[in-house]
């Protein structure tokens, strides 16, 4: 029961990693805000986890949004001690038929998202004076370039440098910022991805997926349920010294 009595927000978290996240925190004792644009699936996942989940509507590209969110988690739970900057959106393409409103999108959700959810949280955080905790979903699309994912790889690059600044700024205030950066792992989102190699890389469904499976180091791809053990140490007070990181949970995909 390390984060008995907590209360924690998750951005994305109606289905994949965070809900998987969620699942975790309650069984460590928080009680964790469902934060996703798919109410519906937030609610299913909040009563499928239950009683100490429960959903709430957040579209983390409007501040209307964020801040009527973290308003309802006020009234419910208090305030925040541990939030989770897991929503994200996934596209790729060329770099000579990239969009701008592919560009837009994904810096909107991934990077502007993150941004102003994180800023929303810390000040409530700071005015409530009991410090937290700030954990940011980055992806080993962060530690390089890849040749057809320009602005997702850009995108979690940016939420990298963010945690290292916002972790250097907010931690005199006794907020610990940090990052976890996944490596490939199953679910739904992959299956979105595999169909965008298949279509680029003229390669038939499921042949990407398999062969990022096969490169990792471990022998496999990550699940979600790979990654909570991490999410959890930097959710509790086991990583109170811990500031500005970002830590790859990849199976050994990348080293840095
Ligand atoms: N799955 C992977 O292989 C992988 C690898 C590295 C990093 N990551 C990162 O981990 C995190 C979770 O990934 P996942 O695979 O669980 O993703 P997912 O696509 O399964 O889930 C994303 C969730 O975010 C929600 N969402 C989308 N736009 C939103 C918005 N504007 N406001 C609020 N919610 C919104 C969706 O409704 C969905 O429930 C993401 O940050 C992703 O970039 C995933």
């Amino acid at each position: 029961m390390r984060l008995e009595g907590k209360s924690a927000l998750i951005t994305g978290a109606a289905r994949g990693i965070g809900r998987a996240f969620a699942e975790a925190y309650v069984r460590e004792g928080a009680t964790v805000a469902i934060g996703d644009i798919n109410i519906e699936a937030a609610q299913k996942t909040a009563a499928e986890i239950g009683p100490q989940a429960y959903a709430v509507k957040l579209d983390v590209t409007e501040q209307a949004s964020i801040d009527a969110a973290l308003k309802a988690i006020e009234e419910r739970a208090g305030g925040i001690d541990i939030l989770v900057n897991n929503a994200a959106l996934f596209d790729m393409a060329p770099i000579v038929e990239i969009t701008r409103a592919s560009y837009e999108k994904l810096f909107a959700v991934n990077f502007s998202g993150t941004l102003f959810t994180l800023q929303a949280v810390a000040r409530s955080m700071i005015a409530r004076g009991k410090g937290g905790k700030i954990i940011n979903m980055a992806s080993q699309a962060g530690r390089r370039g890849e040749a057809l994912v320009a602005i997702y790889c850009a995108t979690k690059a940016a939420v990298i440098s963010l945690t290292q600044s916002a972790g250097l700024d907010l931690i005199k205030h006794r907020i610990n910022v940090n990052a976890i950066a996944p490596g490939v792992v199953d679910g739904e989102h992959w299956e979105g991805v595999d169909a965008l190699f298949a279509k680029y890389e003229h390669r038939p469904k499921g042949e990407k997926k398999r062969l990022v499976g096969e490169a990792v180091p471990y022998g496999r791809m990550g699940t979600a349920a790979d990654l909570t053990g991490m999410a959890v140490f930097l959710a509790s007070a086991e990583s109170d010294y811990v500031v500005a990181q970002t830590y790859n949970v990849d199976g050994g995909n990348w080293m840095s």
